[in-house]
């Protein structure tokens, strides 16, 4: 794995959850390279493991750690194997979020006939199960505020720490079809500078990306066809993105290196940082 310049998070120890996945898996490696010891979080172990042997084979240093984000108590165990192997936590990735197929719409908008012209297959906003939008909700928004409540603690004994938590484009504006990861992500960006406010006077600084569009497993089904092609929804995402391309996960490493090392933004916290080609700059016009 390349990355785009190192930073020294040598003695460092950092907690990525979701790092079993597409995105926080090379974050993970990333820190590795620049010398953190890092714990990989996922609530799959499987996923965990592999991600400790890829970073083992770079000459890193990792330990698998299994938990759910929600879980407080797996959360509080995880924390305790962790200080009892490396004694500390400085930097916590809060990684693990998605959508669900159970929480999106079928059509963008609600036309005049929607209701009355419904078809099989179709799913409006008002079909949408309340328990479907609060799986989407906790995880995206308590799955980072319980993360951060176990290992920030941690952080403000420590009186030194750092949190970078996953956004998104959605969290500016929000998309069709998923109005309940929009509205938790939005909920992420403003958790963001709650905690970067409540937790500066101890030195924890605390930021967040807003990835643009990456293909991962999660929104498969919203950018591919049944036959591999992009979806009109993908092609309308590549229209609205100015460099035309959708982004790989090697795109959001300096974005991260730069979060993580207090050399290089030791007086910046609160931000939310977009990585998206410029979408977020576009109007469409
Ligand atoms: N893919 C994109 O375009 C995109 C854009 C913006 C933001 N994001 C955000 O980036 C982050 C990573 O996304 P990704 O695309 O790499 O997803 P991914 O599905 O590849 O990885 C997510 C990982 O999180 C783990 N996970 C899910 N729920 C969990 C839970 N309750 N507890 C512990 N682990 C759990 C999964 O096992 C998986 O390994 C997410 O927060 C996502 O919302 C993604």
């Amino acid at each position: 794995m390349n990355i785009p310049f190192k930073v020294d998070l040598k003695d460092q120890v950092a907690v990525v959850t979701g790092a079993g996945g597409i995105l926080c898996s090379e974050m993970a490696k990333a820190l590795a390279l620049c010398g953190a010891k890092v714990a990989v979080a996922d609530r799959s172990l499987e996923s965990a493991n592999t991600i400790v042997k890829q970073i083992e084979s770079l000459g890193g240093q990792a330990m698998a750690v299994v938990f759910d984000v929600l879980n407080k108590e797996e959360i509080i165990k995880a924390k305790d194997e962790i200080m009892a192997k490396w004694g500390r936590v400085d930097i916590l990735i809060n990684g693990a979020g998605g959508n669900s197929p159970l929480a999106t719409t079928t059509m963008e908008n609600c036309m005049p006939d929607t209701l009355s012209n419904k078809k099989e297959g179709d799913i409006t906003f008002f079909d949408l199960p309340f328990e479907n939008m609060r799986w989407v909700m906790d995880l995206n928004l308590f799955g980072t505020v319980i993360p951060s409540q176990v290992f920030g603690e941690e952080m403000v004994k420590a009186q030194k720490g750092n949190i970078i938590n996953i956004s998104s484009m959605n969290a500016f504006i929000p998309l069709t079809k998923i109005p309940m990861y929009s509205a938790g992500k939005a909920a992420v960006s403003n958790f963001t500078q709650w905690l970067a406010t409540h937790l500066a006077p101890v030195g924890v600084r605390v930021n967040a990306i807003a990835p643009g569009f990456f293909e991962t497993h999660q929104n498969a089904k919203l950018l591919r066809n049944d036959d591999g092609s992009y979806s009109a929804r993908a092609n309308k995402i590549i229209l609205g993105t100015p460099m035309a391309k959708f982004g790989v996960p090697q795109d959001l490493i300096g974005a991260i290196l730069y979060l993580a090392s207090d050399e290089a933004s030791g007086f910046v916290s609160g931000i939310n940082m977009p990585i998206d080609g410029g979408y977020s700059a576009y109007s469409g016009v």
